[in-house]
Order: structure tokens, then C-alpha cells, then sequence
């Protein structure tokens, strides 16, 4: 569950990124390549419209963060066709941990624990709701 302060915690944060976008991603992939490079051949060629695709989407979600419910069905959706794309459970965290260390590096020095903490609970439950879905399960996106 995140608290209210967390909430713009991660909104003011991502506001400041969305200028860096570009950066963003290029750091948040290579950092995912790094960390688990068998997930490389997973994607395309060109990241180039995939790294669209994800700011995107992780606006859409950093706005509705108070009030995820309108969103589930399509973040449930997204989470089954990441079964389709070879993703697995344990790549997840992965993903997370290479996200908040792309968010620090790209917001640094405006950057703390407490935010860090923010995005990794957000990450958390939206990768959660994704798990479940790709398990045929569904959860509220509150845990
Ligand atoms: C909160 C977590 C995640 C979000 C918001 C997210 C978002 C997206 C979006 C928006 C797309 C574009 C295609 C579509 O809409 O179906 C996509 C594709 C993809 N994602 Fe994710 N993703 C997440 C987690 C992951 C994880 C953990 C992996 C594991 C490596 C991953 C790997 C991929 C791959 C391989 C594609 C397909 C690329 C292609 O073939 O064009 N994603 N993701």
C-alpha cells in the first residue's frame, strides 16, 4: 500500500525524469541487460519504440497511482501478454531493481531513500497485479 506521501513522492520524481525519458530507458535497459542478460534476445533489435511504450505506460500509471481500479483490466491485460513475450516471475524484480537504480541516475542528486522506497512499493504492486494476471489470478492492486 502506498501512503500519500509516497504517491507524490514517485509523481514529482517521475515529473522531473520525463524531460530525461530518453536517457532514462537507454540506462534502465542497459542496466537490465547487465543485471540479467538472458532477457536481451526477448526484446527487438530496435528499443526504440519499446522505450516509448514504457515511459508511456509508466505515466499512465504514476498519474493514477491514488486510484489504480480504472486501470487494472488493462494492467492485468499487459501482464498476460508478457506470458506471450517469454517474461517470467523471477524477471520482475529484476526489472525493478534496474528501474529505481535508472530513476536514481538519471534524478540524482534530487534523489533519497524515501523515493527509492516509494518507486519500489509502486513497482511492487503493479508487478504484482501483472504476476497474477499472467497466472490467470487477479488482485485489487492495494497489497
Ligand atoms: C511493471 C512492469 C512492466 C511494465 C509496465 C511493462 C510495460 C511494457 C509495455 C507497455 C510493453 C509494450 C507491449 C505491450 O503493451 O504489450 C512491453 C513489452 C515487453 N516487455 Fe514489459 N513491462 C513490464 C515488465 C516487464 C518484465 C519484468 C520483462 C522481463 C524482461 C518485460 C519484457 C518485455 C518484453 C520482452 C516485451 C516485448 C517487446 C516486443 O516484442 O516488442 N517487461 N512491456
Amino acid at each position: 500500500m502506498l501512503s500519500e506521501t509516497q504517491i507524490a513522492l514517485v509523481q514529482k520524481s517521475f515529473t522531473r525524469a520525463v524531460p530525461r525519458a530518453e536517457v532514462l530507458m537507454i540506462r534502465f535497459y542497459e542496466r537490465l541487460f547487465e543485471l540479467a542478460p538472458e532477457t536481451r534476445s526477448l526484446f527487438p533489435e530496435d528499443m526504440q519504440a519499446q522505450r516509448a511504450n514504457v515511459v508511456s505506460t509508466l505515466a499512465t500509471v504514476v498519474r493514477s497511482l491514488a486510484n489504480l481500479e480504472p486501470l487494472l483490466a488493462d494492467i492485468r491485460a499487459l501482464g498476460m501478454r508478457h506470458t506471450g513475450y517469454g517474461v517470467k516471475d523471477e524477471h520482475y524484480a529484476i526489472v525493478g531493481e534496474a528501474l529505481v537504480w535508472s530513476l536514481e541516475e538519471t534524478l540524482r542528486p534530487a534523489w533519497n531513500d524515501a523515493t527509492a522506497d516509494a518507486w519500489a512499493e509502486a513497482y511492487r504492486i503493479l508487478a504484482d497485479v501483472m504476476i497474477e494476471a499472467a497466472h490467470g489470478r487477479s488482485n485489487d492492486g492495494r497489497n
